[in-house]
């Protein structure tokens, strides 16, 4: 048995799991930062980084003593490299070295949006590959093609503004709390999903790249009216609001569906699975899965626990590369960016 320490910290939820062979979670801590980042209606990086070495110790620590495990059990030490805020990415870095350093184990790097594809992976008796990965998140919105856990094509992504992202900013415009993903799954259930036609961007015939931008410009003028940023949301009703939630809702979960049954067509697998914080949109779980049934496709979507940030994606994820042989050294940086593909 392999046991791993993971460690996520890239943007603001401060993480820790204990995992055994990259499949039996023996615990998974996350301490969120909501609280702190809710009234500037978004993350705001230094305040990320400054709690993240507040919670840190004591999150690694909780993690440890909930699944029983002493440092002498743990085998190596897994962590987000990238991508992410910098700042907050080195928390967790640092922390993974320092313990890398002193308990003399293996420190594996972990690329956070490869690991939202292995989330879908835990639990299951075998893997799912190869399959179609849809990661929808924050910061990324991408379609892979997964033939192993480390062998990963990317397809497609987004070229602007990530589905996340997208609810997030349309939350705002809305009047509704941060973060906006389930503040608008909320509002939506009393509204209309057909009451506004917005825009569904499909880009080119081929394309499985992903336009958010238009949509939630979109959104912004149906509210303060064509060109106007402002002044509107005064003026709507409750309903009204719903409306343009469930609506907007609705046209995001249809281009995530459809481009995600061109990039099944495109590399012909019989097999799609989702993951990702927007993975936890019980739209997007409802229509991918009906979609995948008319196909006769197998879905595995991340359980709800493992859809928005944790550590025991990256803990599962850092599995495989110690199998591999693929672990770092104490020269580890934070980069924003994913390496590739
Ligand atoms: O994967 P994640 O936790 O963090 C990043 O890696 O970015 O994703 C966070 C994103 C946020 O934009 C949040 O609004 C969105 O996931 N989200 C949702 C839901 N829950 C979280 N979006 C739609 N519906 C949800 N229920
Ligand atoms: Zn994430």
């Amino acid at each position: 048995m392999t046991t791993i320490l993971g460690i996520e910290t890239s943007c603001d939820e401060t993480a820790a799991a204990v995992v055994d062979d990259g499949q039996r979670v023996r615990s998974s801590v996350v301490a969120s930062q909501i609280a702190f980042h809710q009234k500037y209606g978004g993350v705001v990086p230094e305040i990320a980084s400054r709690k993240h070495i507040e919670v840190i110790d004591s999150v690694i620590e909780e993690a440890l003593t909930t699944a029983n495990c002493s440092r002498d059990g743990v085998d190596a030490i897994a962590v987000t490299h990238a991508p992410g805020l910098v700042g907050s990415l080195l928390i967790g870095v640092t922390a993974a070295k320092t313990l890398s350093w002193m308990w003399d184990k293996p420190l594996v790097a972990v690329d956070h949006i490869h690991a939202h594809t292995t989330s879908s992976a835990i639990g299951l008796d075998s893997a799912p590959w190869p399959a179609v990965a849809l990661v929808v998140s924050g910061g990324h919105t991408t379609l892979f093609h997964v033939r192993d856990f480390l062998d990963l094509e990317r397809l497609g992504a987004s070229t602007d503004d990530a589905a996340g992202e997208a609810f997030d900013k349309v939350a705002t415009i809305l009047g509704l709390s941060y973060p906006g993903g389930p503040a608008i799954e909320a509002c939506a259930r009393d509204g209309d999903p057909n009451a506004v036609d917005f825009p569904r961007t499909m880009l080119g015939r081929d394309s499985l790249d992903f336009s958010f931008s238009g949509i939630k410009t979109a959104v912004l003028y149906h509210v303060n009216g064509t060109g106007k940023t402002s002044g509107g949301l005064e003026r709507m009703s409750a309903q009204a609001i719903a409306d343009a939630a469930a609506s907007f809702q609705r046209a995001v979960v249809d281009v995530l569906v459809a481009k995600t049954m061109r990039a099944v067509s495109r590399v012909g697998v019989s097999t799609v699975v989702l993951g990702g914080g927007v993975a936890a949109n019980t739209l997007l779980r409802k229509e991918l899965r009906e979609e995948c049934a008319r196909r006769d496709l197998t879905l595995h979507t991340a359980e709800l626990a493992h859809c928005g940030d944790n550590a025991a994606m990256i803990a599962a994820h850092g599995y495989h590369l110690l199998q591999a042989g693929r672990t770092a050294d104490l020269t580890l940086d934070a980069s924003a960016r994913s390496a590739a593909p």
